[in-house]
């Protein structure tokens, strides 16, 4: 079945993708399939849980984007998140607890094309080094790619070449905020899905899964390319959140191995019609166990 035909099948969502920019930006990161335009999706699920969720577990985190509006906004009061990329788990282990000296660097750091080219080529001696350089890196490559091979900005936003997306005092803004919530929030370095293994046996409805694994599988998102873990077994994913007693929502590119994933575990399928950066229309899907983004439900 080709990807039109399996649109035509799954319901359009009731809450349309919205503008990011109608969406308070809370990741530090600019992160290739960050979940931004989600957000009034997330905020209906969590909002209309019943049981009311405690704690959210995010396995993919990426920039995290979700974890941190749900503890912002309380809707969780402990947020749990893992990630295998060794350059963002470093961000994200700085960023969560030695948030002060990331802010000082920050502010100290003026991006030029040689600086950060011998930021890039230089290996860090500690994990404040290596999460900033993550976040350097992260901000002055194009489209905020960390996978090998990716390059730096040309051009970028008024021709201000690698600086074009280094905002210090909105990156201090956005630091000092997750600093607020910290102890909120737990980081693991680690496969997800061996997080999940882990901790799924023991969490029942209270607890929230939101999942936005790497997906390589014909889908717009380039996933290879895009990030340097990227291979994973979406059938264990699927089979481990319909064994357990989670309240899940996962957000996949529409194609026909997920939707057949989706009527194996009967779980809901919507798709939430989005334009990316080139502003062509890609849909996405959200996925959760009952039907929550239907007019009928
Ligand atoms: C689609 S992105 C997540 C984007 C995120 N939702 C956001 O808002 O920025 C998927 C992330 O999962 C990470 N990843 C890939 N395989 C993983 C694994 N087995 N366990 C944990 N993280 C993994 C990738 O490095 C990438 O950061």
């Amino acid at each position: 079945m080709t990807t039109i035909a399996i649109m035509d099948e799954i319901p359009i969502s009731s809450i349309p993708a919205v503008n990011v920019a109608s969406v308070p930006q809370r990741s530090p990161l600019r992160y290739p399939g960050g979940k931004t335009w989600l957000i009034p999706h997330v905020r209906h699920w969590l909002k209309n849980a019943e049981p009311p969720t405690t704690t959210l577990v995010e396995p993919f985190a990426g920039g995290a984007t979700v974890t941190l509006t749900a503890v912002m906004e309380g809707f969780v009061a402990r947020a749990i998140m893992a990630e295998l990329d060794r350059d963002v788990a470093a961000f994200w282990h700085t960023a969560l607890q030695n948030t002060e000296e990331l802010i000082k660097q920050v502010e100290h750091f003026r991006p030029t094309r040689f600086g950060v080219t011998m930021l890039a080529s230089r290996h860090p001696r500690t994990l404040l080094e290596h999460g900033f350089r993550t976040l350097v890196m992260n901000r002055t490559r194009r489209g905020g790619i960390l996978a090998p091979g990716a390059a730096l900005a040309r051009d970028g936003e008024n021709g201000k070449g690698v600086a074009s997306r280094w905002y210090p005092e909105t990156l201090v803004n956005r630091l000092v905020a997750i600093s607020e919530f910290r102890q909120q929030i737990s980081f693991c370095e680690t496969d997800g899905l061996l997080l999940l293994e882990t901790l799924l046996p023991n969490m029942g409805k209270e607890t929230a899964v939101f999942a936005d694994p790497p997906y390589t599988a014909g889908g717009k998102r380039a996933g290879s390319r895009l990030y340097a873990h990227n291979a994973l077994d979406h059938g264990r994913l699927f089979q481990m959140l319909a064994d357990s007693n989670v309240n899940f929502l996962m957000t996949y590119d529409c194609a026909p191995e997920i939707l057949s994933l989706v009527r194996q575990h009967g779980f809901e399928a919507v798709q939430v019609v989005m334009k990316n950066t080139h502003h062509r229309r890609v849909p996405e899907v959200v996925i959760t166990r009952q039907p929550l983004f239907t007019e009928a439900e």
